[in-house]
């Protein structure tokens, strides 16, 4: 038996991620893959470097055929609700790194319909209302506008209404029950939403990368089996692990689970600071005097792990706050207030970047050079 689960709507338990490539069949990405990665971008990724994107499907065909010219696309996407947090900003970032060094268009998929099937506690004006904000967070991440398409799944549906059929014609009942454990009160919805999913792995007649957490993988299986018989390609991925809630380094931080478990990217300075101060799990000692003698745990306190995941990107730097907390030298408190002061000022920039993200996101929805394609385009 499992300790742990790992499905779209949850993750419980203690993640054991090698256990995970082997049951959900992805592959590690090796030390062979991150220095093809580095020679395709002449240049590093803290998160690859540090395992934290950690496995894939065919990276490696993607690496070849920028190589040879033929070219990629990127997309991913969000399930929009109330309050965007700081984990969602992993893939996101990682997205915003790779269009940077390839030079791709990009999709992001707003599945408000998803929400809304799955939802029940959202009305469509919520889902449309959460939507909206959650587009001006994204925007406001600085996406390529003429390269970056961002579609609300209900409005860009007349385009793609045909080929969504298509696919939806090659998903059986059965896949979607064993995918995603659906079963017969499952509403008729939820069975037909894995296949607007599929859809825009399909945008261009190239292959697809789309970097996500390891919970969204189970689409991407779907899409494999039925891609090439579609004319089609299987779609690549890139995948990463949970960014940790405030209480510990297992589980996932999550929009549905509370808001002390996550910091919103709403959230004001002297929040951030009472959360962290209040919740963060901390791998340091009972007292000061043992902390000094016996030293912290990075392993397992988060404040340290946040900083290594997202905003400690220098090796060094994160290197020299190891090694100090380690020995003692580094208080819990001191590290807590270093993560409180990196997140506040990312968050202030971001608060920013958001109030002025009005034209990009017009751009990115409709008038930049990718988006006014998408809305001449029909795909059938
Ligand atoms: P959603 O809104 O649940 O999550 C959006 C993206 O954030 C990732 N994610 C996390 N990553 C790291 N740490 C966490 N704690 C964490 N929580 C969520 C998710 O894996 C996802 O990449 N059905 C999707 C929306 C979607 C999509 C896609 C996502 C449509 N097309 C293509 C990825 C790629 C959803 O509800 O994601």
């Amino acid at each position: 038996m499992a300790d742990f689960t790992v499905t779209p709507w949850e993750v419980s338990g203690a993640v054991d991620y090698s256990k995970l490539i082997k049951q959900f069949g992805t592959s590690r990405i090796d030390a062979q893959l991150k220095e093809c990665i580095s020679r395709a971008v002449k240049g590093h990724h803290h998160m690859l470097n540090r395992d934290f994107f950690f496995s894939h499907r065919d990276l490696d065909l993607i690496l070849k055929d920028h190589e040879t010219g033929k070219g990629f696309f990127l997309y991913t996407g969000r399930g929009p609700s109330k309050g965007m947090h700081i984990g969602h900003l992993v893939p996101l970032l990682f997205t915003k790194w790779l269009q940077k060094k390839f030079g791709v268009n990009l999709y992001i998929e707003i599945t408000d319909d998803e929400k809304f099937l799955f939802r029940r506690e959202y009305d469509w004006k919520e889902v449309q209302k959460n939507a909206d904000d959650n587009i001006a967070e994204i925007a406001a991440l600085g996406f390529d506008p003429e390269r970056t398409f961002i579609f609300k799944d209900s409005e860009y549906v007349k385009n793609v209404y045909p080929l969504l059929l298509k696919t939806a014609r090659k998903i059986t009942g059965s896949t979607v029950k064993s995918v995603f454990g659906f079963d017969d009160s499952t509403n008729i919805g939820m069975n037909f939403y894995p296949a607007y999913q599929v859809v825009p792995s399909f945008f261009e007649k190239k292959r697809c990368l789309i970097p996500c957490a390891i919970d969204q993988d189970p689409y991407w299986r779907i899409q494999r089996d039925i891609a090439e018989g579609l004319g089609y390609y299987k779609t690549a991925a890139v995948h990463c692990k949970f960014f940790p809630p405030l209480q510990g380094i297992s589980g996932k931080m999550s929009s549905s689970a509370g808001s002390e478990t996550a910091i919103l990217l709403t959230d004001d300075e002297k929040t951030v600071k009472n959360k962290i101060n209040k919740y963060a799990f901390s791998g340091g000692r009972a007292s000061v005097e043992e902390h000094r003698k016996l030293g912290g745990d990075p392993a397992i306190d988060v404040p340290y792990q946040w900083l290594s995941i997202l905003f400690e990107p220098d090796d060094d730097a994160l290197k020299k706050i190891h090694e100090d907390y380690r020995s003692g030298k580094l208080l819990s408190g001191e590290l807590k207030l270093m993560l409180i002061e990196r997140l506040n000022l990312f968050l202030k920039e971001h608060r920013e970047c958001k109030a002025k993200a009005g034209k990009d996101i017009q751009k990115m929805m409709y008038s930049g050079k990718l988006a006014k394609e998408m809305w001449e385009r029909t795909y059938e």
